[in-house]
């Protein structure tokens, strides 16, 4: 019998993001066996009663709801894991942090700024643990990068650009909103690619090189019209296909960031790179375990960028893997960070991102967007301290 203290699980959405989640909550004690907490997989919960059954059999949990409103209600649930279309975050948050639930959140917090702010004040007044899978930050490479731009190694930074390219819509045929679709919905949404993914980009690079300023942004929806999954009738598509946007940071660096899911051959490319005075690193979610460091105080006869391996014991969270030389892949950046959430029970502090901090991305995005519309620039208002 374990004397490790419980957190108890209540999982709501059971796609891809709950596939994810499950299967952190299923590793972390074999990988993380030093944290005081163990996540007990207590309940799952989906709409429709078969899949629900379906999946809490798959992935362990001990139970399932079909409605997250009984979950919430339940006493053995300690955490509520947020794993449904961004339509669906606040309620389901604020429910839960009025229920002195401690909430993870999946990205981005939700449809809109003012949304997000709702579910800020909400953990705010209830004073319950809140974090956000901006799972990017786990990644071994993108750890060590940030340890990296810390140590002041890269000196004065100049520039940083990302990059988030997928190709999954160029169909005109391919229809917008429900199962599987949400993310063409603007309703559902909020955002196209600067919800889904740039709020990624904009998340590591504000972790890693400090505040947005202001932006000045251009959108395009390429496909004006799509028929309905659930009504079936054709309607005007309100999402950003691709989005374009280049930036100040407070540091007086300038960005430039790109997403498109219009981008033939592309998947998921995501890559960002940051140029300092006295060196730069590159990354690309394609080869994740690589950090790409270019040195400038290496002697002339060998300089050049050098290629790193990112895993051996020294170099974070390798230590809990294998042996130096083996990889680890995507699904470790979400078993990192749900290992942080419970050595962050322990220790009291906050697990970054918080909701609080995932406001600010949420801020950029809605500048993006401002910006792209009234093609202008627009200033972030964001207020970030880097941890
Ligand atoms: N961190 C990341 O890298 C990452 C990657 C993908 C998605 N996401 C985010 O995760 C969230 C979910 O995305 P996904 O890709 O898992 O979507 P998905 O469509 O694969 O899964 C969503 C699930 O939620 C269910 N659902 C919808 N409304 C529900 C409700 N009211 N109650 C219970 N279940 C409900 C759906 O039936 C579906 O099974 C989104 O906010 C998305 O932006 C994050």
């Amino acid at each position: 019998m374990s004397d490790k203290k419980q957190l108890r699980i209540g999982l709501v959405g059971g796609g891809f993001m709950g596939r994810t989640h499950s299967n952190a909550y299923n590793r972390i004690s074999n990988f993380f066996p030093a944290l005081q907490y163990q996540p007990v997989l207590k309940a799952a919960c989906s709409r429709n009663q078969a899949k629900a059954k379906a999946f809490a059999e798959q992935w362990g949990y001990e139970s399932f709801e079909t409605d997250w409103r009984n979950l919430i209600k339940r006493d053995d649930i300690d955490a509520v894991d947020i794993c449904t279309p961004n339509d669906t975050h606040a309620e389901i948050a604020i429910a839960a942090a009025e229920a002195g639930k401690m909430i993870l959140c999946e990205k981005p917090l939700a449809r809109s700024l003012a949304e997000s702010q709702t579910m800020v004040d909400a953990v705010e007044k209830a004073g319950v643990a809140n974090t956000v899978w901006y799972n990017y930050r786990r990644i071994p490479a993108v750890t060590l990068a940030k340890q990296i731009i810390a140590s002041g190694k890269l000196g004065k930074i100049y520039h940083y650009r990302a990059n988030f390219l997928q190709d999954w819509t160029i169909n005109a045929n391919l229809p917008q909103g429900g199962e599987g679709l949400w993310r063409m919905d603007a309703d559902v949404a909020g955002s196209g690619v600067t919800g889904d993914l740039l709020a990624h980009c904009i998340d590591t690079a504000m972790w890693l090189n400090g505040a947005i300023k202001d932006v000045s942004a251009v959108t395009e929806t390429f496909v004006k019209e799509r028929m309905h999954q659930l009504t079936g009738k054709v309607q005007k598509v309100g999402i950003d296909d691709a989005c374009i946007f280049h930036c100040h940071f407070e540091n007086g660096s300038l960005g430039l960031f790109e997403s498109t899911r219009y981008a033939r051959g592309h998947k998921a490319l995501y890559t960002f790179e940051i140029n300092g005075a006295n060196g730069s690193l590159r990354w690309d979610l394609h080869d994740l375990n690589r950090l790409e460091f270019f040195d400038n105080s290496d002697a002339s006869i060998v300089k050049g960028c050098r290629s790193i391996h990112v895993t051996d014991g020294d170099q974070p969270y390798m230590d809990k893997w294998w042996v130096p030389g083996l990889g680890i892949g995507y699904e470790h950046s979400f078993i990192h960070q749900a290992a942080d959430f419970l050595k962050s029970l322990e220790t009291g502090g906050p697990c970054s991102p918080s909701f609080k901090d995932a406001l600010q991305t949420q801020k950029v995005c809605e500048a993006v967007i401002d910006s792209a519309n009234s093609r202008s620039w627009k200033d972030t208002g964001v207020d970030y301290s880097l941890e």
